[in-house]
């Protein structure tokens, strides 16, 4: 192996948020900021050495074994955690001094994690030519056992599947993927970062999940993808279901009002998705409710939260001529994770 460069792009949910663990829908999109990863093969040893250019921070463990512990955190777990599942899936991995910088902060909500996984694997990987879905998979499981974050496949999907200038439609039943073009003409799409950082691994994230479980389970249905209606459930396990079924719609509304290019229409269903999530899934804080409120009164048609929730980014979409606040950043589907 020589030395091998490979750049994972972060990602922006267009619409179709907290659905991708319902077996729902969702419309994301890779974006041009993201995490690239260099790998040098060492001569000696059977170790990986990585060092965090954007942290100062370095790590060094032995191949054998890695991935059986669980001292390491932050971006040291995900490291160690894809070296585990790339070997654990039969891939080899070489000794090697690997070296990470980016443009996409972690914890901005726009997925840094996924882009560190997708570029990690690709760097990592002996030959890159392997099945995108099935690498999704292994890097969400890198998350799952390894950082600690039940999270679900939306961002390894749209982070390694990725068109450029297009959104992809998720079916999560079912992993279809459709590409939907993203015709935006002069308008635009912006993230603005509200300044809450969050985490999946703590808080609020796993709770939404263990919710949703718990609605499945006195509904009696595998999946809220099969839920109809919200009755007879308590509170707040109704509003939590009451929004997947709406984001659910609102994924196929925004698909059709891309097609008819009525982006006025998906202005007004950004500002659904995010008064769902802030009032029926509870998802917000009082740092990204400031951010929407600033990007609503620059004039977008639209701003909702991306990603997880429970701070990171806010995204807006704002009509031709209309000046978005300072700290604003354009966002536009860029290429899938690859080496360069
Ligand atoms: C995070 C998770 C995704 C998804 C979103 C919410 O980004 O990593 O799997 O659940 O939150 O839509």
């Amino acid at each position: 192996m020589s030395r091998v460069v490979a750049r994972g792009p972060g990602r922006v949910n267009l619409i179709g948020e907290h659905t991708d663990y319902n077996d729902g829908l969702a419309l994301p999109f890779a974006i041009d900021r993201g995490v690239t990863v260099t790998a040098e093969p060492l001569p000696h040893g059977d170790r990986i050495e990585a060092r965090a250019l954007d942290v100062g921070e370095a790590d060094a463990f032995d191949l054998e074994g890695v991935g059986g512990d669980s001292v390491a955190s932050g971006w040291r777990a995900f490291v160690r955690g894809t070296v585990a599942e790339l070997r654990a899936a039969g891939h080899a991995v070489r000794p090697c001094r690997l070296t990470i910088e980016g443009d996409l902060p972690l914890g901005s909500g726009l997925s840094s994690s996924a882009a560190l996984e997708a570029a990690l694997c690709l760097a990592l990987l002996e030959d890159d030519d392997v099945d995108r879905v099935e690498l999704a998979k292994l890097c969400s499981r890198v998350e799952n056992d390894h950082v600690g974050a039940r999270t679900g496949l939306l961002d390894q999907l749209a982070v390694l599947c990725g068109e450029e200038g297009h959104a992809l439609r998720i079916d999560f039943r079912d992993l279809a993927i459709e590409p939907v073009p993203l015709d935006l003409g002069a308008w635009r799409l912006v993230t603005l970062e509200s300044g809450a950082s969050h985490e999946h691994a703590g808080g609020g994230y796993n709770e939404r999940r263990a919710e949703c479980a718990a609605a499945c389970e006195a509904l009696g249905i595998a999946s809220l993808r099969d839920a109809t209606s919200t009755e007879g459930l308590p509170a707040p396990l109704d509003r939590r279901v009451r929004h997947v079924l709406s984001e659910n719609a609102r994924v196929d509304a925004m698909a059709e009002a891309l097609a008819a290019g009525d982006l006025q229409r998906a202005g007004a269903l950004l500002r659904e998705s995010h008064e769902s999530l802030r009032d029926d899934y509870e998802a917000s804080v009082p740092e990204v409710e400031r951010a929407v409120a600033a990007l609503e009164d620059a004039g977008a048609a639209g701003a909702r939260m991306v990603g997880g929730g429970f701070g990171g980014s806010v995204l807006a979409l704002f009509p031709p001529g209309a000046t978005p606040p300072d700290g604003s950043v354009s966002v536009a589907p860029g290429p899938a994770a690859r080496r360069l």
